[in-house]
């Protein structure tokens, strides 16, 4: 079985408030898009994972190997497997690329076991991986509340013109940013505002995203927490050589299928 497991971008990402747990509050706007990792389950003698990328962890860390264990002791599951993760979605891009990842295991899993779990029940799963997890069972574009769980399918993807992802070298962790972020320095009309603290963090964004708007976008925004930004506009960016630059396209699943590019 090969399964496509899509990049996920925040059209607007605004932080509500701190929890008790430690967790912030957020709304935000998800929307899955068609530059994505293939994963590949294969039935074999013992489990395995690799994967095409050498500088990602194969062991018990990665989210795939956690979405296996977790199947495994929810259901009575028993088939061992070689995963081969063919990495695309650059790391700690604000992408959501580890979540897509658990999220479309979860899924493999539950068609190879014969579906124990329900939807909902592989949501809930999901959302003890990561917060970002239950947008995957999504049919692509969704409204997302609480820690990023709470999830509202939206009936029609986000009209995606002339939409660019530029991803500098570096990257950013979000427990890092989410640490950085002061709730009294929000810019009210901010799209996403994980950008403040990302900026403090690492200043050449800031000077990327200035760069980026001189060239004429209507539009240059974070996703996530970041590194990587969205720019909406009719020109094509101009950046540096070591910058990675994606042309993107929104995407959406149909009911009870998984996503296609
Ligand atoms: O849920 P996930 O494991 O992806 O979150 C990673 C970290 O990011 C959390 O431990 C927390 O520090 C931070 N986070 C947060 N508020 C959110 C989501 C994540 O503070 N809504």
């Amino acid at each position: 079985m090969r399964l496509f497991s899509p990049a996920k971008i925040n059209l607007f990402l605004k932080i509500l408030g701190k929890r008790g747990d430690g967790y912030h509050e957020i709304a935000s706007l998800f929307q899955a898009v068609d530059l994505g990792d293939w994963i590949t389950f294969t039935p074999a003698q013992e489990d395995r994972l690799t994967c095409t990328d050498s500088t990602l962890c194969c062991d018990s860390t990665n989210l795939v190997y956690k979405a296996l264990t977790l199947f495994r002791r929810e259901s009575d599951f028993k088939g061992l497997l070689s995963i081969h993760l063919e990495k695309h979605i650059p790391q700690e891009a604000g992408l959501g690329g580890g979540s897509s990842n658990a999220a479309t295991t979860l899924y493999a899993l539950n068609c190879l076991a014969k579906s124990p779990f329900t939807h909902e029940e592989l949501i809930e799963l999901g959302s003890q991986l990561g917060s970002d997890v239950p947008f995957f069972f999504s049919r692509g574009a969704a409204y997302c509340t609480g820690r990023g769980e709470k999830v509202f399918s939206l009936p029609i993807p986000y009209p995606m013109k002339n939409f660019w992802l530029v991803k500098p070298v570096e990257g950013l962790s979000t427990p890092k940013i989410y640490h950085t972020l002061r709730l009294n320095e929000r810019v009210p009309n901010a799209i996403n505002d994980l950008e403040e603290p990302a900026f403090a963090l690492l200043p050449s964004l800031k000077t990327l995203k200035e760069n980026l708007l001189s060239q004429g976008f209507e539009a240059v925004f974070l996703t996530g927490s970041g590194t990587a930004f969205v720019c909406v506009g009719n020109t094509i960016p101009v950046v540096a050589p070591d910058i990675k630059l994606f042309s993107l396209k929104s995407i959406v699943r149909e009911e009870k299928e998984w996503y296609k590019t």
